[in-house]
């Protein structure tokens, strides 16, 4: 098929982009490079050896939209584009919503005037708020989000759902992630987070590689087995391989077709320190902290949907994980020590 992946230089659109060109998709980037950069692409093409055809631009550039899909026979969409910083979200509110609800919004305007009906959205965990039982499953309650990066994305779900409720070409697959981790084994793309961390193992690694002092371990009074926080997390190529699951199997459907992502398991922060010190033979010094605004105690998916529905297997457990995001980091910085 002829995929349009918008963000797919962004961390999990660029390994998503790795397994469509693996399993012989033809692949059409769109990405500003807002929060990546250009040489991802020759990174992905020296993991794969396959070519791609890369615009750089805004997705809610609706002529940019229009030429691009005139330009390419497209047969399917990917959204990855879009803001995920939850910080970032709570006080710069404007440009959330801009960026992922417009953005939304004019992807599917230009989708539908050009015919193509098929569309994969990136959402997230987030919009099941705090949930009131575990493990978290497709149909609980949604909404109750906490910041405006969590409330763009649940609304950006309700639009594709009243959207497709009123056009029946339309098949929209929405997937809900819990907590992308990793790197692809090669260590050539990864997650690039701008700045100072604000997710959990970007923020170990950068600890481990003595760029940043201590982990703060934000709370060790929830009510969990050892009181830190529990989530549930998964490596960025399983999730990747999900996106082509889900692809496939819905792509001549019509309606919403809504998946979690996550392994159905969850570890602790502390569980978290120890495996990477673990795995990774170094130490990580930490101190603990206030519980962080905004997060809940535990957070972990029932994944036998997407496992019964797409045949989707995880491939990868916690030590692949951590592995391979510390290979990525030990890298990245080799690169920018060269
Ligand atoms: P990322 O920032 O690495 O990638 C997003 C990409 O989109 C970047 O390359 C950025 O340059 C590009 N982009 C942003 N706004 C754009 C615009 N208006 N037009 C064109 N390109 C634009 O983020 P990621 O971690 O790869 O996340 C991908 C998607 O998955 C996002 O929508 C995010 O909200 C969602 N998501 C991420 C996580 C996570 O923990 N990483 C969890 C749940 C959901
Ligand atoms: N944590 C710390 N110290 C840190 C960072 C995180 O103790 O420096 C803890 C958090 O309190 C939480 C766990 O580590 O218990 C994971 O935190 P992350 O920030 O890595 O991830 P979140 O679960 O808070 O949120 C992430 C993304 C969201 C996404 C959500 C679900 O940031 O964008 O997963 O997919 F929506």
């Amino acid at each position: 098929m002829n995929v349009l992946v918008t963000g797919g230089t962004g961390y999990i659109g660029s390994h998503t982009v790795v397994s469509l060109l693996e399993n012989n998709h033809q692949v059409i980037v769109l990405d500003n490079l807002s929060n990546s950069s250009v040489d991802v692409i020759d990174r992905i093409h020296k993991i794969c050896g396959k070519e791609l055809i890369f615009y750089q631009g805004d997705v809610r550039d609706f002529a940019l939209l229009q030429d691009i899909f005139s330009k390419h026979n497209i047969d399917a969409v990917m959204h990855f584009a879009g803001l995920k910083s939850v910080s970032e979200s709570i006080n710069n509110p404007i440009e959330y919503y801009e960026n992922n609800v417009s953005g939304s919004l004019s992807l599917i305007k230009a989708m539908k005037e050009a015919g193509v009906f098929t569309l994969i959205f990136s959402s997230t965990a987030t919009v099941y708020g705090n949930p009131a039982t575990l493990p978290i499953h497709e149909n609980m309650p949604t909404g109750n989000t906490s910041n405006p990066y969590g409330t763009s994305k649940y609304i950006v779900e309700r639009i594709l759902q009243d959207v497709a409720a009123s056009d029946k070409r339309l098949s929209v697959v929405i997937l809900r992630y819990f907590n992308p981790i990793g790197a692809h084994t090669s260590a050539l793309i990864g997650e690039l987070p701008n700045g100072i961390p604000n997710n959990l193992l970007p923020y170990i690694c950068q600890v481990a590689m003595g760029k940043l002092q201590q982990l703060s371990v934000f709370g060790d009074d929830y009510p969990t087995a050892d009181g830190s926080g529990v989530r549930d997390y998964i490596h960025v190529m399983d999730l990747a391989d999900g996106h082509i699951l889900a692809m496939n199997k819905h792509h001549q459907d019509s309606g919403v077709f809504i998946y979690n992502l996550g392994t159905g398991r969850g570890y602790s922060v502390f569980e978290i320190i120890k495996a990477f010190e673990r795995v990774n033979k170094v130490k990580i010094p930490y101190c603990v902290t206030d519980r962080r605004t905004g997060d809940v105690a535990v957070c972990y998916a029932d994944a036998l949907y997407a496992n019964q529905k797409l045949q989707w297997q995880t491939r990868f457990n916690l030590d692949d994980m951590l592995k391979d995001a510390w290979r990525w980091q030990q890298n990245l910085a080799r690169e920018k020590s060269q």
